[in-house]
Order: structure tokens, then C-alpha cells, then sequence
């Protein structure tokens, strides 16, 4: 491939990275809870039943903050359920996944792992078999000090300092079908308002995000986010999106070219909020929360495992397992979502273990990584800072990218997609300006000359890059270390000028000291 050029400023930035920007999500679904984060029994868990090997692949992942309890299953859960002694705690039905809920882990268990594991605990509400009610005497539960019914009962139960949530999701993707009491618009803009104002009058400290259209496909996309935010505009803080990227048709270039649509995604979103905010004459600009994004569709609508017959607790289902290309794919959104850290705010890799995640375990067995582990510790860890804008000189494709809906086949044109997906960030306080690039070209390297404007001492402090002869490669029990970054040689730094070669269908990092 001829030479790409880019150009950054070290004055020209599209944002500072919320903290909560690198989030993830733990469901009640599968054997992402049970047998995932938690299993009393496993050789390495500890007093609180938590999996030792996990949580040390969770700080490595470093996710800063996490969604639970769903997804799906919250749309049907009863808190109460999941509180007070376990052997007191009701066997459900989960009418999400067909499985059974033992309700062992629930919302204290769940605080205190991410205590444990340093992650700012996220949860939803349900507002599809429940309600506003239900919602905030959960919240009372969960951050009044005490002196009232339900605050007191988290006390009796053990936990006497309140939890201090403060992120909490208004239910999940309530305009899709398999929703538990999907909504209109209208009857969740109504919802959606009531249960904010009730939430805020009982801790006015937290912070709402309202639901917006489950995808981009979703035929009331647009619309839906128009009602939904004139009802609730004033009393929410974030609104919703949710991506999962799939490769169906087997066309690898478009499933590499297909994050682009997550650029136009919250590009329109952005417009939609920033419309109804027009619409009041309200400078106040809504925030973007990316809750659930991932590769995921072998185990998906057509996959056969998507559930197990009878009732199974913790079943193996949506285990998908991740290749080389899906990491490629996958870091991709990962470059959309800093380069858009002006609006998105928030953002949840779903999910975190065995369910669509990028940990794996095995019941009683070791725990490894997936592909997709590299590029989101890469950006977890590297990614916080000033998120520069870029100017890209390079060669691009056209693709087309096919997401179904339903029975649906809907195609989507990308007409130029460069073969190069780059950010840049800076984190002034530690002092370095990392690059993240992704080679979409399968068959060609890519020499890259950026200039660093600005930047008149930078040295190299490391450099990789997550390549595979075979782009169908995984990790797996057998070879959890197949795939795995190896140093990137033939960078070279003068002044200003940093030049480096990536392979054809690679994701790099290469991160400099800059004073
Ligand atoms: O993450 C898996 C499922 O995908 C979630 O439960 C749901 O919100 C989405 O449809």
C-alpha cells in the first residue's frame, strides 16, 4: 500500500475520556455470573464465593465501571429476590434466557465484588414487569443511610454503609419485542419520566440514562428517540445505544469496515438529542451512554445455543468464541468510541465473562483470555486522556454490511471506509500520547508517517501489535495464548515525525513519552 499520512495537534482535541468510558457488563445470562464471576466452590474463590482467577484477569481487563443485573433478564427481575439471607431467596424462572435463577448473587453480592475488583458498580431498573415503585425503593435501599424501612433492611442484612450508586440505567432496550412489557415510545417516555423524577427526589446525586432505540435497525429508530427524550429530557442525564457487530455474511472487509456505522450511529444520536434540546431552547447537552457494544453472532438469533431446554441453572449458552478477525472488528469500536469521547461518556463491553465476553472460564477449571481481551485493556488501560482529532490521508474501500432484522436482510452501504481506523490520545498527566491503529487491508501493510504537531520530544516507550496467520484463530483451553500481542518493530521516532509499518489485518498501539 503507498504511504498513509496523518496529522494530529496537540492543541486540537475532541475530548477528555470519562472514566466510565471503559465500562462492561455482568448479566444474569449463562455463565457469566454463575461460574463467571462467582463460584463459592472453585479453587481460587474466596470467602465471598468470588473467582480469584477471574477477578485477576478482570484488573488486567480494567473495566472502570459495570452494568448489572441486565440486559434481558432485569426487564423480570424482583431486586428482593436477590436480598437477605440465600436460603430464603426464591428459585424463578428466567423468562430472558429460559433458565433458572437461584437468586444466590444479587445486588449487595454484586457491590461487593466490584469493590473488590475497583469498578464503579451501574445498575438498571425494571421498568418492563415492574416499575417507578419498585425502582426507588430499591434505590433506598441501596443509598439511603438508614432510618427507613427499606434502608434499614440493607442494614439488617449486613450492609451498613449505603452503596452510593450513582449510575443507573431507566430498564433495557424497552422498544424491542423480546422484551419483557416492551413499550411504545410514549408509554416508556412516560415511564421512563416518572420513575427519573421519583428516583432523583430520593437521591438527587445520581445519574439517569434513559433507554434509546436497541439498534440502529430498529424500525422506530429516530422516533423513538424523539419521544422518548421529549418526555424525559429534563430529568435524565444520558441516553442509550446498543451495537453488536456481526460478520453473517462472511465478508470479512465489511465486517472490518462495519464500526463506521457506530461513528454515524452516535453522530445521529448526538443530533437527536441536541434537536429536542434545540426544541426547548435548553443548552443543556445530553450524554451518550454506549451500554452494551461487542462482536456477537454465531450465538445469536440463528445460533443454536442461544438457550438449553429445561430450565438449566447457569446454561452454556451465548458462548461465543472470538476469533482474530472478531478482535480486529472489535477494535475498531473500540477507536469509535474515544474518538467520540466528547458525547460518550459511558460505555459497557458486553459482557464480561463466558456470555459474549472477553474472559472464558471453565466450571471448577482455569479461566482465559479471548481474543477481544487485547484491544479493550489496550484502550482501557491507554486510553484515558485528551482524545485528539486526526487527519487521515489513506486509501479507502467501499463494502456493504449486512445486519439482518428479524426476518429482515438489511444492508447497509459504506462507501469509503479508509483502510486505516486511528486514535490518538494524550494523557497529559502521565505524560504520553499513545496511537491506536487498525489495518483493515487483508492483504497489505501499511507504512504510516504521523505528525505529532506539538510535540517536539516524543520517545518511544512501546509498541505492539495483535496479528494471526490465520484470521479464524482463537484461544481456547487447549491454546489459551494462540492469539496474543507480540512487539512492534520498525518504529521510529524524529521530532515530530513518527513512522511505523503495520501488518495487513492488524491492530497496533504504540505509545511515546511526550514531555
Ligand atoms: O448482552 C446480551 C443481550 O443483548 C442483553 O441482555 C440485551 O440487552 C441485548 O439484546
Amino acid at each position: 500500500m503507498r504511504k498513509v499520512e496523518a496529522l494530529i495537534d496537540r492543541d486540537f482535541a475532541v475530548g477528555e475520556t470519562d472514566r466510565r468510558l471503559f465500562g462492561a457488563f455482568v448479566e444474569h445470562l449463562g455463565r457469566c455470573v454463575y461460574g463467571g464471576i462467582y463460584e463459592p466452590t472453585h479453587p481460587t474463590a474466596d470467602a465471598h464465593g468470588f473467582r480469584g482467577d477471574v477477578l485477576a484477569l478482570v484488573r488486567e481487563l480494567k473495566p472502570s465501571i459495570m452494568r448489572y443485573p441486565g440486559g434481558n433478564f432485569v426487564s423480570g427481575y424482583n431486586w428482593e429476590d436477590g436480598v437477605g439471607p440465600r436460603e430464603g431467596r426464591p428459585r424463578r424462572l428466567d423468562l430472558a434466557w429460559l433458565s433458572t435463577e437461584t437468586n444466590e448473587f444479587g445486588t449487595n453480592e454484586f457491590v461487593d465484588w466490584c469493590r473488590a475488583a475497583d469498578i464503579e458498580p451501574m445498575l438498571a431498573v425494571n421498568l418492563g414487569t415492574r416499575g417507578s415503585d419498585a425502582a426507588r425503593n430499591l434505590l433506598e435501599y441501596c443509598n439511603h443511610p438508614g432510618g427507613t424501612a427499606w434502608s434499614d433492611l440493607r442494614r439488617q442484612h449486613g450492609w451498613e454503609k449505603p452503596h452510593g450508586i450513582k449510575f443507573w440505567c431507566l430498564g433495557n432496550e424497552m422498544d424491542g419485542l423480546w422484551q419483557m412489557e416492551r413499550k411504545t415510545a410514549e408509554e416508556y417516555g412516560r415511564i421512563a419520566v416518572e420513575t427519573a423524577k421519583m428516583m432523583k427526589w430520593v437521591d438527587p446525586t445520581i445519574e439517569l440514562a434513559a433507554c434509546g432505540s436497541t439498534s440502529r435497525t430498529m424500525p422506530t429508530y429516530g422516533a423513538w428517540e424523539n419521544t422518548v427524550l421529549e418526555h424525559s429530557f429534563d430529568f435524565i442525564d444520558f441516553i442509550s445505544l446498543h451495537t453488536y457487530l456481526n460478520n453473517y455474511a462472511g465478508d470479512t472487509a465489511a465486517f472490518l469496515a462495519s464500526p463506521d456505522l457506530m461513528d454515524a450511529f452516535i453522530e445521529e444520536v448526538v443530533a437527536m438529542a441536541d434537536a429536542v434540546a434545540a426544541r426547548r431552547r435548553s443548552r443543556k447537552r445530553l450524554m451518550l451512554t454506549f451500554d452494551e457494544w461487542n462482536v456477537w453472532y454465531r450465538t445469536r438469533r440463528r445460533g443454536k445455543d442461544r438457550v438449553k431446554p429445561g430450565w438449566p441453572v447457569a446454561p452454556h449458552i451465548l458462548e461465543e468464541v472470538y476469533t482474530m478477525v472478531d478482535a480486529l472488528a472489535f477494535g475498531g469500536a473500540c477507536i469509535s468510541l474515544l474518538n467520540h469521547a466528547d458525547r460518550v461518556k459511558s460505555a459497557c463491553l458486553a459482557q464480561l465473562v463466558n456470555a459474549i465476553a472477553p474472559i472464558m472460564t471453565q466450571t471448577g477449571g482455569s479461566a482465559w483470555r479471548q481474543t477481544i481481551f487485547y484491544p479493550f485493556a489496550d484502550m482501557s488501560n491507554l486510553g484515558r486522556g485528551r482524545v485528539l482529532q486526526s487527519r487521515v490521508d489513506c486509501p479507502t474501500y467501499a463494502a456493504t454490511y449486512y445486519d439482518p432484522r428479524g426476518s429482515e436482510d438489511l444492508t447497509f452501504p459504506i462507501p469509503a471506509a479508509p483502510y486505516l481506523k486511528l486514535s490518538v490520545v494524550h494523557d497529559t498527566a502521565g505524560g504520553h500520547l499513545t496511537i491506536f491503529a487498525l489495518n483493515r487491508h487483508l492483504t497489505e501493510s501499511m507504512p504510516l508517517d504521523l505528525v505529532a504537531r506539538g510535540f517536539r520530544e516524543l520517545a518511544l516507550d512501546r509498541a505492539t501489535q495483535l496479528r494471526h496467520d490465520e484470521l479464524g484463530a482463537t484461544n481456547t483451553l487447549e491454546r489459551p495464548d494462540n492469539v496474543k500481542p507480540a512487539p512492534l518493530g520498525n518504529v521510529t521516532v524524529a521530532g515530530e515525525r513518527i513512522q511505523m509499518q503495520f501488518a495487513p489485518a492488524s491492530w497496533n498501539v504504540v505509545r511515546l513519552q511526550a514531555r
